[in-house]
C-alpha cells in the first residue's frame, strides 16, 4: 500500500485549532507590512511626434536609463487607415533613431473603438508579441489610438510579466483630455464595462494634436463632454471659459479646443495626484460625475454611442436632479444645458426610455465596490457626494431630456 493511504488511514485525532478551543485566548502573530511607492509620469503636448527632428520620444525614452530600448508599437486600426503615412513614418523614425529605440516589428494594428475592449483574444494578441518578440519589464509599448485601444493596449501591458513599459499617444479629443492621461485600464466582459482592468500609471504620455486632425466631428465634440465635466466638479473659471468659447468649440477651432484639452487634462492628472486616492479605494469618485448614467447607456446600446456622448447625457441628467433637490440655481442649471446644446450634444437618446435608474444605479454601487456616492453640484465648479437618489424624481429628470432646454427642469413664471 502507499504511504499516503496509511496516513489516510490512520485515527483522527481532535482538532488542535487555537481558535477552536472555547474559552482559550486566539493565537495570532502578525507581520505589519507597510510600504510606499511613489509614481511620476509627463504627461507632454507637442506636434508631429514622428518627425526626425522631434525628440519628445527620445526624451522619454533616454528616462528608461537604458541606452537602447526594445520598443513595440501598436496602433488603432482607424488612425491607420485614416492616415496611411503613418506606418512608413514611425518605421524612419525608428531606424533614424535605432540607438535609442529598436523597433522589434512593424507597427501592429488592433481594432479601434470599442471592439477592441469586447474582444478578448486582441489583448491576447498584444501578449503574444510581447512573448515572441521577448519583451521584458524594461521594454516599451507604444500605444497609438482612441481611449478604447489605450485601455486595451494598456491592459496588455499591464498584465504581460506583471508590467511591460507603457508609452500612450492618445488620438481622440476624450484620450488626450481625459482617458489617456489617467492611471486605468480595462477592457468590457459579460457585457459590462471595463469589467477587468488595473490601475497602473503609465511611462508618459505624448498629446500630438496633428492626430485630431483626422478625426470625425462625432469625436472631436464628445470629448468636450470631459471637459465640461471636470469643469463643473472643479473649475468654475474654466466652465466659464468654456461657456464663453462654446461657438468656437462647437466648430472646433484648433487652438480653442487646444486649450479646452490642456486644461482639462492638467484639472484629471492634478485630481489624480492631489485627491489622496489615486488608485480609487474609496467609495467617492469625483470624477465619475454624470457617468453612471453613462456607463449604463453604453451598456444599452452595445457601444453605439461614444463615451463622450453618453457622458454628455449623464451630465445634463445629474444637473438636472442638483437642480431637483435644490442644490443648484436655475442660472446654473440653464447655462449647463445651453453649453452641452450649443456644443451639439443628442441630449434625447432613443435608449433612454430603456434605462433603468434603480437597476444602473444598483451596478454602479457594485462597480464602486459597496457604499452608492453620486457625485452631485451645489453650484457650478462645486460638487457633493449624494447616498441616497430619490427614484421617481431621477425618472423625471430623465424624461425632462426630451423637452427643449428653455423649459428642461426650471421653474416656470
Ligand atoms: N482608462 C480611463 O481612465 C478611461 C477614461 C475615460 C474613458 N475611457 C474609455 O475610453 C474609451 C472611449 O475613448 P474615445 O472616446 O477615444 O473613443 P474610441 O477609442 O472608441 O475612438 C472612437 C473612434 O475613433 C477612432 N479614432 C481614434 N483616433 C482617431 C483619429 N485620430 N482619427 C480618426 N479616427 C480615430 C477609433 O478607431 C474609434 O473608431 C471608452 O472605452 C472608455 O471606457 C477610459
Ligand atoms: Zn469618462
Amino acid at each position: 500500500m502507499p504511504a499516503h493511504a496509511n496516513a489516510h488511514s490512520s485515527p483522527k485525532r481532535p482538532t488542535a485549532e487555537p481558535g477552536s478551543v472555547v474559552g482559550q485566548p486566539v493565537m495570532q502573530r502578525i507581520i505589519d507590512q507597510r510600504f510606499t511607492v511613489s509614481y511620476s509620469f509627463p504627461v507632454i503636448f507637442t506636434r508631429t511626434v514622428f518627425d526626425a527632428g522631434n525628440t519628445v520620444l527620445l526624451d522619454v525614452m533616454a528616462r528608461s536609463g537604458h541606452a537602447q530600448n526594445r520598443v513595440l508599437v501598436v496602433v488603432d486600426s482607424e488612425v491607420l487607415r485614416l492616415n496611411p503615412g503613418l506606418s512608413a513614418s514611425i518605421e524612419r523614425y525608428g531606424e533614424t533613431h535605432k540607438r535609442v529605440m529598436r523597433l522589434v516589428a512593424p507597427p501592429f494594428l488592433m481594432k479601434g473603438g470599442e471592439n477592441c475592449k469586447n474582444d478578448r483574444s486582441e489583448v491576447g494578441r498584444i501578449h503574444a508579441l510581447v512573448e515572441r518578440h521577448k519583451l521584458c519589464r524594461h521594454s516599451f509599448i507604444i500605444a497609438i489610438g482612441g481611449g478604447a485601444v489605450l485601455d486595451a493596449v494598456g491592459y496588455a501591458a499591464a498584465t504581460a510579466h506583471r508590467g511591460v513599459r507603457l508609452i500612450r499617444l492618445p488620438t481622440t479629443v476624450l484620450a488626450q483630455n481625459d482617458a489617456g492621461v489617467g492611471v486605468k485600464n480595462g477592457i468590457n466582459a459579460f457585457g459590462r464595462k471595463n469589467f477587468i482592468g488595473t490601475f497602473a500609471p503609465p511611462f508618459a504620455v505624448i498629446n500630438d494634436s496633428v492626430f485630431l486632425e483626422s478625426l470625425p466631428a462625432r469625436d472631436l465634440r464628445a470629448g468636450i463632454a470631459e471637459a465640461v465635466k471636470v469643469a463643473l466638479i472643479q473649475d468654475r473659471e474654466f466652465f466659464d471659459f468654456l461657456y464663453r468659447e462654446r461657438t468656437g468649440l462647437s466648430r472646433f477651432i484648433p487652438a480653442v479646443m487646444e486649450n479646452m484639452i490642456f486644461r482639462c487634462a492638467e484639472l484629471h492628472v492634478r485630481h489624480i495626484s492631489r485627491s489622496g486616492d489615486p488608485f480609487e479605494s474609496g467609495s467617492s469618485r469625483p470624477l465619475d460625475f454624470g457617468h453612471w448614467i453613462a456607463h449604463k447607456l453604453e451598456e444599452l446600446t452595445g457601444g453605439d454611442i461614444r463615451h463622450g456622448e453618453a457622458v454628455a447625457i449623464g451630465i445634463a441628467v445629474d444637473s438636472l436632479y442638483s437642480h431637483g433637490v435644490g442644490l443648484l440655481g436655475d442660472p446654473d442649471l440653464h447655462r449647463i444645458l445651453t453649453l452641452l446644446e450649443t456644443l451639439g450634444f443628442e441630449l434625447n437618446h432613443p435608449a433612454l426610455p430603456r434605462l433603468d435608474p434603480e437597476a444602473a444605479l444598483a451596478e454602479f454601487r457594485e462597480h464602486l465596490g459597496g457604499a452608492l456616492s453620486i457625485p452631485l453640484l451645489e453650484g457650478i465648479g462645486r460638487k457633493v457626494d449624494a447616498h441616497r437618489i430619490d427614484i421617481p424624481l431621477m425618472k423625471q429628470c430623465i424624461a425632462m431630456l426630451a423637452e427643449p432646454v428653455p423649459s428642461k427642469g426650471l421653474s416656470r413664471g
